[in-house]
């Protein structure tokens, strides 16, 4: 087992990373002395699969177990979704010590982090992640919240886990697709800070893409390590550090927007706007074309796509002067996407990467233009 620490003073946390290391589970959280009522927010698929290897290891410890299952659905980060879990909680919490397991993918992580920090104005919760993009990305780093009508990220909050608990042999059961789209973010890290990871993929993709044990664990481990260092450096986004992370984001939310979050997994869509941002940076000459090219062979070897399929430009814009109507000038996204003070992270080399201003937007245009594919 690999033990990280994120350091944020009181809030400081624990990444444990391991291959089938759930048994240990139970015994860790005995240690942390966070509770002994668990309180397991996860989906009836996630449930079946590793259920009972969790109710084990936590019983074994003396845990009381009570399992609150949201549906398999992108939806189900929502605020009735999340009221409706208060209601069954709040019910059941007589006299109890309770804390929250988040035990899934990011989805269920952001809600039941955020049902953790409202539910009695906070109350312990540790991240049991069970997809890569949870493990690398998501489950790290305190950023909870839930999806709402008028907008994306409006309904949220810094709120640390008191562990994050990540068991690689979980990753196992992922389809190539929920793969991908964690790998996606790990390229992402070796842009931005690794290239010893960006070579590490390049050299092991295929043994990623076949779930090997070691491949996994070196990449999960190494991309927690970027994380949680970004993550210490600026823990609530205000640093203009932890804002490295959005490479790819500022497009790839525009495409998920536009396509109204079904045609795109979230991964897929970071990988299209990781290729635009670093065509935009070969335009500006701070990235060489051998470096673009390179992480673009990445994207497409790994079977990410790096064109867009069935959507028109406009759609792309559009999607983001929509929202901009209900949400005005808090919305920074929008801001980097359309407003004259755009911000685009882009990478400068492999490893390295910097957020720039004023991004003319008629090269933006052309970049997302020339990955069109109309089909
Ligand atoms: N808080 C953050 O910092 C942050 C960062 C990135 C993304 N996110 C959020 O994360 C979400 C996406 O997360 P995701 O990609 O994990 O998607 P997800 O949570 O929807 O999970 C994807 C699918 O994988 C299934 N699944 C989960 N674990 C599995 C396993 N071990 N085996 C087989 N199937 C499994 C789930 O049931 C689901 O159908 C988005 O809502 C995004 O906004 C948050
Ligand atoms: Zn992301």
């Amino acid at each position: 087992m690999r033990k990280l620490t994120v350091n944020l003073g009181r809030r400081s946390y624990d990444i444990v990373i391991g291959y089938k290391v759930l048994p240990e589970f139970g015994r860790l959280l005995r240690k942390l002395k966070i509770g002994s009522d668990a309180v397991v927010v996860t989906n009836p698929y996630i449930r079946k699969l590793y259920g009972d290897r969790l109710e084990n290891s936590l019983k074994e410890e003396g845990f009381s177990v009570r399992f609150e299952e949201v549906p398999d659905s992108k939806t189900s980060k929502s605020d009735k979704m999340c009221l409706n879990l208060i209601k069954r909680i709040a019910l059941y919490d007589e006299q109890r010590t309770l804390f929250i397991i988040a035990f899934g993918g990011g989805v269920i992580g952001d809600l039941a982090g955020f049902l953790a920090s409202i539910y009695k104005r906070g109350i312990p919760y540790v991240q049991l992640p069970t997809t890569l993009l949870a493990q690398v990305d998501s489950g790290i780093g305190g950023k909870v919240g839930i999806d709402w009508t008028y907008g994306k990220n409006l309904i949220g909050a810094f709120y640390q886990p008191k562990v994050v608990f990540s068991d690689i042999s979980l990753l196992k059961s992922l389809n190539l697709r929920q793969l991908r789209s964690g790998l996606a973010e790990v390229i992402k890290y070796g842009i931005i800070q690794d290239e010893g990871l960006f070579r590490y993929i390049e050299k092991r993709y295929l043994g990623i893409l076949k779930l090997n044990e070691n491949d996994l664990l070196h990449i999960v481990l190494a991309s927690s390590k970027i994380k949680a260092h970004i993550v210490q450096k600026d823990e609530r986004d205000t640093e203009g550090k932890r804002m490295l992370l959005n490479l790819g984001h500022t497009i790839g939310h525009a495409i998920e927007a536009a396509t109204k979050y079904t045609l795109y997994s979230h991964g897929e869509a970071i990988a299209i706007g990781t290729v635009c941002a670093a065509q935009i940076a070969k335009i500006l000459r701070l990235l060489s074309p051998d470096s673009f090219q390179r992480i673009e062979n990445l994207i497409l070897k790994v079977g990410l796509p790096v064109k867009i399929q069935n959507v028109k430009l406009t759609e792309i814009l559009k999607a983001q002067l929509h929202d901009k109507k209900f949400i005005g000038r808090k919305n920074r996204f929008v801001l980097q996407f359309i407003g004259r003070k755009n911000r685009f992270v882009l990478p400068v080399g492999i490893g390295k990467a910097e957020v720039r201003e004023n991004v003319p937007l008629e090269m933006v245009k052309k970049v997302i233009k020339s990955r069109l594919e109309c089909t």
